[in-house]
């Protein structure tokens, strides 16, 4: 997610600027740049690369301007160049913005500018805006104010914007919808950012901006309007926490807030994706694929970006006859997988820089395999090696346990199988599953309901150093990933097995208040497991069960029912419940959540 700070007051805007840019710099980012703006004229300065870059360009400038703004960019369209980054001006350099979200409607804006003579710089959706506000001013509105009223009206999709002119050059215009936007004020100054960190070592007590609304800064005065002109209430809150905890967005770990966050990312994801009932990848359109002569699907990432892909070949392969199978990066690129031009090899990764999962795209191309990318991280090295990459839109996950990525790549992941078997099979996607996925943001919402319950089941692994996962079909995968979660911040031992596999031998470990946590949401096999699962208790284990509305489960202590969804869509569900499991095990344990012992975040050596 991108930053975005600005400062209107009497003293000179860019230290203002530059310390709420890295006061957001954990949003992370690919660049920055900042616009000041006097009577002279707008000055502009950006780059490629981190704060640092931004601060050598500024070095010898002289830059008293009392009024500025600022942005690093995680970039969502064009990749991160000098030319992408914000602020971005129009031609006639007297309008500068920039901007936080996803313009959807870009496309045809940009083209109706273009026929009205309008040239673009950068491959951004960000620029149609400014120059949407320069067709408006000059060749209509000749007001300012009313000149962004109405290209508000006509933009569709998130977006926290904020503008400096030289028309105005006291004032700094900011709007907000669906991205973040807070205010701030003393008694000289009026700021903006895009969360409160970069505020609060000039003031604690903040305005968070509501979707739909327009403020006004100037020196002496904020005002705010709705997108009709208005005036809107103002509801001022006190920050009752410190810049770290700021950043973290008022939670305990950085772990909490991402997976608090997943509901938002999931309808990130789902965002030019899903588009009234229909799936659509433009950039897998643009392969012109002969979709139908592919011969085998290979699914190959690391660690939990590659339990979602044992979750994407398990759906993959109910609709689609050619052979699907997942490996792990590490073992497909010395496994010398059989690979031909009529092979297609799906690469998950967050950060895009896994050095196994490079290595394996590596060799997929050189046996002249067709190779997609899913990936989190715009403009990563995987993104420039793959013959199309698709995103997920988790924004950037600091946690070293991966969450909001995960369930991410299995919506995507989701939305890819519904892709593939409609061109590969010419199967029509399932109605209700589509249904499902528009709700999906909601279903995870409500499961986030659960954490209090999760958090005292969490002390049935107090004095635990072992805990099983087990689970059938699609919520094998799930084992895996709970067991890796709990793993790699508590550092309990955990292991995951298929639920039908426990009587030949892993039973064996079961004894009493052995905890054993069970995953029963597939329909045709969820009773199955529940017997396998009695097996268990008959031994003394302490058995926390997760399973559908429907399923006979009265002999059962600790259950956790999900609500009725199409069954592909459980395990995006269901992990919610383990990642908090995990996270409140940690806790308990005094464990440091966010940098787990031993853990990168991004894995770059073999
Ligand atoms: C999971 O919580 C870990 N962070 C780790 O397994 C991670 O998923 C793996 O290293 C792959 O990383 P990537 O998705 O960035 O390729």
């Amino acid at each position: 997610m991108c930053g975005i700070t600005g400062y209107i007051g009497k003293d000179p805007a860019l230290s203002f600027v530059m310390q709420g840019l890295q006061k957001l710099e954990y949003r992370g980012y690919d660049s920055a740049g900042v616009t000041l703006v006097d009577e002279e004229g707008l000055s502009t300065y950006k780059t490629k690369g981190r704060l640092s870059e931004l601060e050598k360009l500024l070095e010898d400038k002289d830059c008293p301007q009392i009024c500025g703004i600022g942005h690093t960019r995680w970039a969502t369209h064009g990749v991160p160049s000098q030319l992408n980054s914000h602020p971005h001006s129009n031609q006639k350099n007297t309008i500068s913005l920039v901007h936080n979200g996803i313009i959807e409607n870009y496309a045809s804006l940009k083209e109706a500018l273009i026929e009205k003579g309008y040239s673009f710089q950068s491959e951004t959706d960000t620029e149609i805006v400014v120059n949407l506000l320069d067709d408006y001013y000059y060749n209509d509105t000749h007001d300012l104010f009313e000149a962004l009223k109405k290209t508000l009206k006509g933009l569709e999709g998130s977006f926290a914007l904020c503008i400096v002119s030289t028309i105005e050059p006291d004032t700094i215009y900011v709007a907000k919808k669906e991205s973040p936007m807070v205010l701030g004020k003393t008694k000289d100054a009026s700021f903006c950012a895009s969360d409160a960190p970069a505020l609060l070592a000039y003031t604690k007590r903040i305005l968070p901006l509501e979707d739909g609304q327009i403020a006004i800064l100037k020196k002496e005065s904020i005002e705010v309007f709705d997108f009709d002109g208005k005036k809107a209430e103002e509801k001022w809150i006190d920050i009752p926490y410190d810049i770290e905890a700021a950043q973290k967005g008022g939670y305990d770990s950085f772990m909490l807030k991402e997976i608090h966050e997943q509901p938002t990312a999931i309808k990130e994801t789902l965002r030019g994706v899903l588009v009234n009932k229909k799936i659509i990848f433009k950039e897998l359109d643009e392969l012109n694929y002969k979709w139908k002569k592919i011969n085998r699907i290979y699914l190959v990432a690391c660690g939990t970006a590659y339990h979602a892909c044992i979750f994407a070949s398990q759906i993959l392969q109910r609709n689609i006859e050619t052979p699907i199978s997942h490996m792990p990066a590490s073992e497909f690129r010395y496994g010398d997988p059989y690979l031909d031009r009529n092979s297609l090899c799906i690469f998950v990764s967050q950060s895009g820089e896994t050095a196994d999962t490079m290595a394996a795209m590596k060799l997929a191309k050189e046996k002249k395999a067709k190779t997609i990318a899913v990936v989190n991280a715009l403009g990563s090295s995987m993104t420039r090696i793959a013959d199309a990459t698709i995103y997920t839109c988790a924004g950037p996950e600091i946690s070293v346990a991966s969450t909001k990525a995960y369930t991410t790549q299995l919506t995507l992941l989701t939305c890819l199988s519904i892709y593939l078997s409609e061109k590969i099979n010419d199967v029509v996607a399932d109605e209700g599953l589509l249904n499902d996925l528009k709700k999906l943001p909601d279903y995870v919402r409500e499961m986030l309901k659960e954490e209090k319950t999760i958090e005292e089941l969490s002390h049935l692994l107090d004095k635990k150093n072992d805990a099983y996962f087990i689970g059938r079909l699609l919520d094998y995968p799930t084992a895996l990933e709970g067991a890796l979660k709990l793993k790699e911040i508590s550092y309990v031992h955990a292991d995951a097995y298929y639920a039908g596999e426990l009587k030949h031998g892993p039973i064996a470990l079961i004894e009493k208040k052995t905890v054993v946590i069970a995953i029963a949401s597939q329909s045709e096999v969820a009773q199955k497991t529940i017997s396998n699962i009695e097996e268990t208790i008959a031994r003394g284990a302490e058995v926390i069960l997760i399973t559908k509305k429907d399923t006979q489960a009265d002999k059962f202590r600790h259950v956790i029912r999900l609500r009725e969804m199409n069954d592909v869509l459980y395990p995006i569900v269901s992990i919610v419940l383990l990642q908090l499991l995990a996270y409140y095990t940690a806790t308990n344990k005094g464990c440091d959540i966010d940098k787990p012992r031993n853990l990168a975040k991004s894995v770059t050596v073999e």
